[in-house]
């Protein structure tokens, strides 16, 4: 374990708001991730900010008749509130428009300058005429000229994941119209300088996952291509150089450099040194498979540039995209399901407990299906977890007026359960320590599964001479199912642990204090009631039945 963390999730676009696929590949696995890490006494951090600049945002602000700065602001507000609602917990989620991310990207982009990794370079430009706007990234759609896949953005073919130099047979994706060309004069990074040295890093990391640094290294080897990173736009970090006055910086040069900025705000208000902290910290930035290129690739070589004054990434999780019923997830046809729309129908911990079952440690593709949701709520957090923790609970608190029994000497069976607590804490906490949240999960349900067993096989409720062993060691497990459920289920685990009786909050416990038994005979636990509500076939359908309708 390190002494320190920081964990970032890929910075949302201020243009939309969250929804279920944003959640299962980046945020949730880095939430239970930044959870467990606190709980294993890690001084961790979650970062995250909203990624406020570009052509896209700019356009969209101009729809809806408003400042770009104020459109941000509205999306940075209400990505925080979903975001809190769903039980994802930022230290701060701030934003690549503020003041230090400003000047953090202006300082970068200095240094890199004097190190010699940028130059100038005449561009000729699309230019729509029919909309009076220069065409960048996002706006020129095209032939793929890797793969050839129709229909692509003119920064990213979504079909092969390449950025492509220059796309073949571009319209306008405004107004459909082939644009023409103009030319301007921008700042190229100079990419290939780091070719070796990428390769270099990624072959030695072994702590970067092996499959996407085999595609990664293939791009090395087929030639990295230097990197347009100025646009003639408005909104945007301003160059700070005289003779760029009405340019800035492409979003994808300045939305990664505030992972450093956002940390170092954080450390620095909390009196700390943002750069030591930085760089005596494990640093992972949780990403979806999608941004693959920019994060292996322009990220390090960046920090390369200056001089790897903040160190490069130890661990980059990446994660598959999530489909919806099978089928890819489009705003455009509304397949597609909001963060904020289910947690106002559904308990966040139901979402959170059914994509930390499915999401694998992989670039595997997920998919959200609501019968197996309903299936895994129902049968495997009701009825397996639920059940033992209500049944231990509610039995003491008839049989024992609420209070742990004395348990006096534990018989075998008992200590067995004792031991197979230690053993899936421990357990547990490698597979976590290795990011295999799934996995992680699947073992606190096994775990979880041989409690109700046991729990069946003791009959508190009619062996009367084992009653109060039995449910000294039930009480027990189920405080260890709370911490060990805290980084999956924070509310409900929060829920447990008040009606364990317990003191403070299950998220400030030690994850190693799970493996003993720590409640004394003769606590009192606090009131009982049933923590989960089924779900009915009537609710899962009534959702069903809304995707896809406009
Ligand atoms: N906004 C980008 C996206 O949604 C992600 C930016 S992550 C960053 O694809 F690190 F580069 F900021
Ligand atoms: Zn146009």
């Amino acid at each position: 374990m390190p002494a320190s963390a920081i964990i970032t999730s890929a910075l949302p676009y201020a243009n939309g708001e969250i929804h279920l696929g944003h959640i299962a590949s980046t945020y949730l696995p880095a939430d239970i991730f930044t959870r467990f890490l606190r709980l294993k006494g890690v001084e961790a951090y979650h970062i995250c900010a909203s990624d406020d600049f570009g052509t896209p945002i700019l356009i969209k602000a101009e729809k809806e008749g408003k400042k770009p700065e104020d459109y941000v602001a509205h999306w940075n507000r209400r990505d925080a509130e979903d975001f809190a609602a769903a039980g994802i917990s930022f230290d701060l989620f701030y934003r690549t428009s503020s003041p230090e991310n400003v000047k953090f990207v202006q300082d970068v982009f200095k240094k890199l300058k004097q190190n010699d990794h940028i130059y100038e370079h005449d561009v000729v430009q699309f230019y729509c005429e029919f909309d009076d706007k220069f065409l960048p990234d996002r706006y020129v759609v095209g032939k793929c000229p890797f793969c050839g896949a129709d229909n692509q953005y003119s920064d990213l073919c979504e079909k092969c994941g390449r950025v492509p130099d220059e796309i073949l047979e571009p319209k306008c994706a405004i107004c459909g119209r082939p644009p023409v060309k103009k030319q301007s004069t921008h700042y190229f990074f100079k990419l290939s300088n780091f070719s070796q040295e990428l390769k270099k890093w990624l072959s030695e990391n072994a702590r970067l996952q092996t499959d996407v640094k085999n595609y990664v290294i293939n791009w090395i080897n087929e030639g990295l291509q230097d990197w347009d990173i100025t646009r003639d736009l408005s909104w945007g970090v301003p160059i700070p150089l005289d003779e760029a006055k009405g340019k800035v910086f492409y979003g994808w040069f300045d939305n990664h450099l505030c992972y450093i900025s956002t940390a170092a705000k954080l450390i620095e208000e909390k009196g700390g040194d943002g750069k030591k902290f930085w760089n005596g910290s494990d640093i992972y930035h949780f990403i979806g498979k999608d941004i693959v290129y920019h994060h292996y690739l322009f990220l390090p070589a960046m920090r390369m540039g200056i001089n790897r004054e903040y160190k490069l990434p130890d661990y980059i999780p990446t994660r598959g995209h999530l489909m919806l019923q099978n089928q890819k997830i489009s705003k455009s046809r509304n397949w597609y399901i909001g963060l904020r729309d289910f947690v106002s129908v559904f308990n966040p911990d139901y979402l959170r407990f059914y994509m930390a079952s499915i999401v694998t440690y992989s670039q595997d593709d997920l998919n959200f299906d609501f019968d197996a949701f309903a299936e895994k709520i129902n049968n495997e957090l009701i009825a397996n977890v639920g059940n033992f923790v209500n049944r231990a609970l509610s039995f003491t608190q008839k049989s024992f007026a609420g209070r742990v029994p004395e348990a006096g000497t534990l018989a075998q069976d008992d200590s067995e359960i004792k031991d197979a607590v230690a053993a899936a804490v421990k357990e547990t906490g490698e597979l976590l320590s290795a990011n295999e949240t799934d996995r992680a999960l699947r073992r606190i349900l096994a775990l979880s599964n041989q409690l109700n067993q046991y729990f069946q096989k003791k009959k508190p409720w009619s062996e009367k001479d084992t009653a109060a062993a039995t449910l000294y060691v039930a009480v027990n497990a189920a405080r260890s199912l709370a911490i060990l459920l805290a980084p999956f289920i924070p509310f409900s685990a929060e829920k447990m642990w008040s009606q364990l009786g317990l003191q403070g909050s299950v998220h400030k416990q030690s994850w190693d204090s799970a493996g003993q038994f720590a409640i004394l005979a003769g606590h009192a636990l606090g009131r009982v009631e049933p923590l989960f509500k089924k779900l009915e076939a009537k609710e899962i359908e009534e959702q069903k039945a809304k995707l896809g309708r406009k």
